[in-house]
């Protein structure tokens, strides 16, 4: 079983995809073992975005993802990782398959929808970013009686 980071990103939680969004995973059978709404601040995102720091499209990210609330949620399943990559599709829209969340949501490379960790060691990283252990859900997915 893998683990891997979401957020649904300002612009498809303003326009009120989240639920819509979040019903494709577990669609595809992903769990949610970790789930907190928040707005991101400067630092937060210069954690998460530390390896695009100095790029040209920097500012413009962190302006965006630091604009308005997110949901963060950590999804397991077998290869969560290239499952959920799969799902969001390209990081623009225009070149994202039919069936993808970017292709239903997104609106352009710089407003796209979601993030989803990139490989096992980013998904490790940016997972601790937004929880600790405590937060994230470790015991059995069982159906109440
Ligand atoms: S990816 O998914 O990491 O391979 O995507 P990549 O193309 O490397 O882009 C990294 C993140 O930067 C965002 N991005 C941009 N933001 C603002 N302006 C421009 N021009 C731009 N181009 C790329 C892109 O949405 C990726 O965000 P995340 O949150 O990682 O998906």
């Amino acid at each position: 079983m893998e683990k891997t980071l979401v957020l649904i990103k300002p612009d498809a939680f303003s326009k009120h995809y989240s639920g819509d969004i979040i019903k494709r995973y577990e669609q595809e059978g992903l769990r949610i073992v970790a789930m907190k709404l928040l707005q991101m601040d400067e630092r937060l995102a210069s954690i998460h975005y530390a390896e695009h720091i100095g790029r040209p499209y920097y500012g413009d990210l962190t302006g965006f993802m630091t604009s308005g609330p997110i949901i963060a949620m950590v999804l397991e399943g077998e290869n969560a990782i290239k499952k959920v990559r799969a799902l969001n599709g390209k990081t623009n829209p225009a070149e994202a398959e039919e069936g993808t969340i970017r292709k239903q949501f997104a609106t352009a490379s710089n407003r796209n929808a979601v993030h989803a960790s990139d490989s096992p060691e980013s998904a490790q990283r940016e997972i601790h970013i937004f929880f600790n252990e405590t937060e994230i859900y470790d015991g059995e997915y069982k159906i109440p009686d």
